[in-house]
């Protein structure tokens, strides 16, 4: 499939709440993963999430081996995450830097809780159930808020903590 135009913040799409996936294993959702799976891999992003490209359905990609964007990061396992709910397991947080293919050019810190559960379905509509800490852990709450309208800036405490990367780094 293709590689698509990721939308930027200030487009409206950005800010609606995305519709649930009802049928699976349909040629239209296959092609929906494939262009959001080719789109993050052509910008090195570390997730992307449908409404990124226009689409308004709650269906997020992410996962990488290792990451230029992020250096120091884990790997996370490449995964397709439909109709995601997350549930918090400890009320322990963690601040990190956080980038989105939808702010480029920024990094800002982001409060995100450090021990989730997350469920969803794949592609086939077969379950996923998993435990995630750290920056995958991080990484999914991103994505998801992407389903809701959110943007990380929108979580941010300090913008103290927001700049450009090339004059962070
Ligand atoms: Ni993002």
């Amino acid at each position: 499939m293709v590689a698509r135009v990721v939308l930027k913040m200030g487009d409206p799409r950005l800010l609606e709440t995305a519709k649930p996936v009802m049928a699976f294993a349909t040629p239209e959702l296959d092609d929906l993963v494939d262009d959001l799976m080719d789109t993050m891999l052509a910008e090195d992003g570390a997730g992307l999430a449908a409404p990124q490209i226009g689409i308004g359905l709650r269906v997020v990609v992410f996962g990488f081996e290792s990451n230029a964007r992020y250096p120091d990061a884990e790997p996370v396992p490449q995964t397709v995450l439909i109709n995601p709910v997350i549930e918090p397991l400890s009320d322990e947080r963690e601040a990190g830097w956080e980038g989105c293919l939808s702010v480029p050019g920024l990094r800002g810190v982001v409060s995100r809780h450090a021990h989730i559960r997350y469920r969803g379905l794949d592609e086939r509509g077969r379950a996923i159930d998993r435990e995630a800490h750290g920056f995958h852990a991080r990484v999914v709450q991103h994505e998801c808020d992407h389903l809701d309208g959110i943007l990380y800036p929108q979580r941010m405490t300090d913008m103290r903590l927001f700049g450009f990367t090339d004059v962070l780094a």
